[in-house]
């Protein structure tokens, strides 16, 4: 941390945002909605994917800032289940990035140590992509840092029927489906992100105030960060300043705050007594 606010110009809002952060309360893993491609560009009278080409810029940027934080993981939504009602020609343009985008950045993802992942229903990808996806996860591999992992082709209520599915053919294969329970802990170790903590905050660009079937499962607990900035637009300095934002967040994932004294709690708990056992007028 220390290191990465030595890399920053004094003074400057990146640096000042950078040394508000508590080293130890950083998120473990940030998930990102990367929305708003689309307004760039029209905003700007070019064509939609020219908003994807620019948003190409803060994918990277996201990565290295979330590398030199040292998080453990970021999982972007590179591509939704929904997205192939989009027109052809933009789809077309979305596989065609993303094979430039794992081809160019394979260097940037070794200098700063990224493991790369990726997630959905992978198989209906163009092989191509697919076959680059791979090579580039293969190439990655050995890397120990932040783990990027890709959403593509994903949704998630299909990923929770994936699981269940799952669940159900193993138990066929042991021979044990008439007994088959399912609990929380077996469902979360067959999705898609199994072995990977559920995400602290989930940030969405573009000002929507919607999940959009995104990690619909392990989001349970994130904090909320939702940002008026389009993707494209989405710099270093965003994401430090929804890393400050997490950081004024009281969690405490349905449980109270510990400020309550041994002796006042006690004294709380005498009251409930007294009001439960108080004949009702
Ligand atoms: C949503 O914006 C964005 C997408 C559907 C695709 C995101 C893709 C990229 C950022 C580029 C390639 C990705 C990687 C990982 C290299 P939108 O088009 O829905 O925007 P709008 O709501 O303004 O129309």
């Amino acid at each position: 941390m220390k290191a990465f606010v030595e890399t920053l110009a004094p003074g400057g809002e990146e640096w000042r945002l950078a040394s508000q952060l508590d080293p130890d309360r950083l998120p473990r893993h940030v998930a990102i909605i990367m929305d708003g491609n689309g307004r760039w560009a029209q905003r700007r009278l070019m064509p939609r994917v020219a908003g994807h080409r620019a948003g190409v810029s803060a994918v990277r940027e996201a990565t290295e800032t979330c590398a030199s934080l040292g998080l453990e993981a970021l999982t972007l939504y590179a591509f939704s289940m929904e997205n192939w009602k989009r027109p052809r020609a933009e789809v077309e343009t979305l596989w065609r990035l993303l094979r430039q985008y794992l081809r160019q950045e394979h260097a940037t993802l070794m200098d700063n140590n990224v493991r790369l992942g990726a997630f959905g229903r992978l198989d209906a990808l163009p092989s191509i992509v697919r076959d680059t996806l791979d090579e580039t996860m293969a190439a990655c591999a050995r890397n120990t840092g932040l783990k990027l992992n890709l959403a593509i082709n994903y949704g998630g209520r299909a990923e929770m029927v994936d699981a269940v599915n799952r669940l159900i053919n193993e138990a066929r294969l042991a021979g044990r489906l008439d007994s088959l329970v399912i609990d929380e802990s077996a469902l979360a170790s067959r999705l898609y992100t199994a072995g990977l903590p559920d995400p602290d905050l989930l940030i969405r660009t573009s000002g929507e105030m919607r999940v959009s079937n995104f990690l619909l499962w392990q989001i349970a607990y994130a904090e909320l960060h939702v940002t008026e900035t389009l993707w494209p637009d989405f710099r270093r300095r965003d994401l430090l300043r929804a890393m400050v934002d997490y950081q004024t967040r009281d969690r405490r994932f349905g449980g109270l705050k510990p400020v309550l004294t041994m002796p006042a709690a006690l004294e709380e708990e005498d009251l409930l007594s007294e009001i439960v056992a108080a004949p009702a007028r």
